[in-house]
């Protein structure tokens, strides 16, 4: 946004809003060096009643201060595309245009295709659209780009970005960066165009991974929509490796979460990336897989548990929640991590490739590049708070189990 506001200088203002008091918008201001644009804070009983900010989105308002974005696309989603996304409305506002309605970042459905399967297939557009008559480059959520013209494209609403968002994150309402921050990646994320539809996410891109719900195998025959992979339960077993004897090379020390059970699951999974990087198999490639997700999804249960419970519940503070906004860019920061591993898991298995090193050196190193900066952005935020809840209820526990033991030693 600073580097937008000094390319822009007196065209645009950007405005950073901070909505958790003075002190951490101060803290956000220094480290991130903003110089150009406005750092401002929202007062306590003047709190917006929607909003999202760099990772969820922007919001884009004219001359006029009206709003003609309430929300553009989320960086999580989308990448780099999702600043291409608000520079073409910038572009176009200073420039006296019309805003473009199919733009690079922008959400689209397809609709009256020829290819009738085709139609309702939610997607993202790469370019800028020219005119009625020249084809808008979309990447559908498989992957897949096609180009289409513009009279075969609707805008996806808004509406309909919160609600796949809160598909995908949970129950959260609002957005923001949360406590953890935006990739530095550009490659726009096949993820971008959003399921509607979890079940179009087959094999081991389905959610849970290996044909089944949960991370388990389901002993159905395969990890994708074939048989390539046998996936029996001696073959699962056999990709239970032990632990790591040896010290680690590839995945370095993390930080301690103060959580024991986080603290042992992370070691799980960068013992699990260790034999990826070594080994580079796609046995190793799954195994990484399985620990990423049954972490996620524990620590997802315990976040919600200990510190979400009222955004879970619905209590949380009408407008911008600062916790909602931490529990939606955490969650979706998970979901990036494993899609990623899942379609790399895709690109194996349609390869059918044999059982060697085919999972690329870039890659291995990329989950872990990727791990290692989520524990860092994301996990550390939560320790102190999480550690402090985890031992407030342990001992409310055991002075619940010490008060009825000596009530019902005193019978
Ligand atoms: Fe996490
Ligand atoms: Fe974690």
């Amino acid at each position: 946004m600073d580097r937008w506001a000094a390319d822009y200088q007196d065209r645009a203002n950007f405005l950073c809003v901070g909505c958790a008091g003075p002190n951490l918008s101060s803290q956000f201001g220094q480290e991130l060096k903003l110089a150009s644009c406005i750092n401002a804070v929202c007062d306590e009983g003047d709190m917006p009643s929607w909003g999202q900010l760099g990772c969820n989105g922007f919001i884009v308002l004219d001359g006029d201060h009206k709003v003609v974005k309430a929300s553009t696309s989320p960086f999580q989603q989308v990448r780099g595309l999702a600043f291409k996304h608000v520079e073409a409305l910038v572009d176009a506002l200073v420039g006296g245009q019309p805003v473009p309605k199919f733009c690079p970042g922008q959400f689209v459905y397809l609709q009256n295709l020829n290819t009738a399967s085709l139609n309702g297939e939610l997607g993202v557009c790469l370019v800028q659209s020219e005119d009625a008559d020249t084809r808008v480059e979309v990447q559908l959520q498989s992957g897949r780009k096609i180009k289409v013209l513009p009279k075969n494209l609707a805008v996806a609403s808004e509406d309909d970005d919160e609600e796949a968002a809160d598909a995908d994150a949970g129950s959260s309402t609002a957005g923001g960066c949360g406590s953890g921050g935006c990739s530095s990646s550009d490659a726009p994320s096949k993820d971008g165009a959003r399921a509607r539809d979890s079940s179009s996410e087959g094999g081991c891109g389905s959610e849970g991974g290996c044909g089944s719900k949960g991370g388990e195998c389901d002993g159905s025959g395969g990890c994708g929509q074939d048989s390539k992979r046998a996936c029996t339960e001696e073959q699962e077993a056999a990709e239970l490796e032990p632990r790591v004897p040896e010290p680690r090379v590839a995945v370095r020390q993390l930080e301690s979460v103060k959580v024991a059970e986080m603290d042992e699951e992370h070691e799980r999974c960068a013992d699990a990336m260790e034999v990826l990087c070594r080994d580079r198999t796609a046995s190793s490639l799954r195994r990484v897989l399985r620990e990423f997700e049954t972490h996620f999804r524990h620590e997802e249960e315990l976040l919600d548990e200990h510190l979400y419970s009222d955004v879970v519940g619905g209590g949380a503070a009408t407008g911008f929640s600062a916790d909602t906004s931490a529990r939606k860019s955490h969650f979706a920061d998970h979901k990036r991590i494993l899609t990623d591993i899942r379609q790399e898991c895709e690109r194996i298995n349609s390869e059918a490739a044999d059982e060697g090193a085919v999972v690329p050196e870039a890659f291995a190193a990329q989950v872990v590049a990727e791990f290692e900066k989520h524990a860092d952005q994301y996990d550390g935020h939560y320790a102190d708070r999480m550690a402090e809840s985890v031992s407030a209820k342990q001992t409310a526990t055991a002075s619940a189990a010490e008060s009825s033991a000596s009530g019902s030693g005193s019978d």
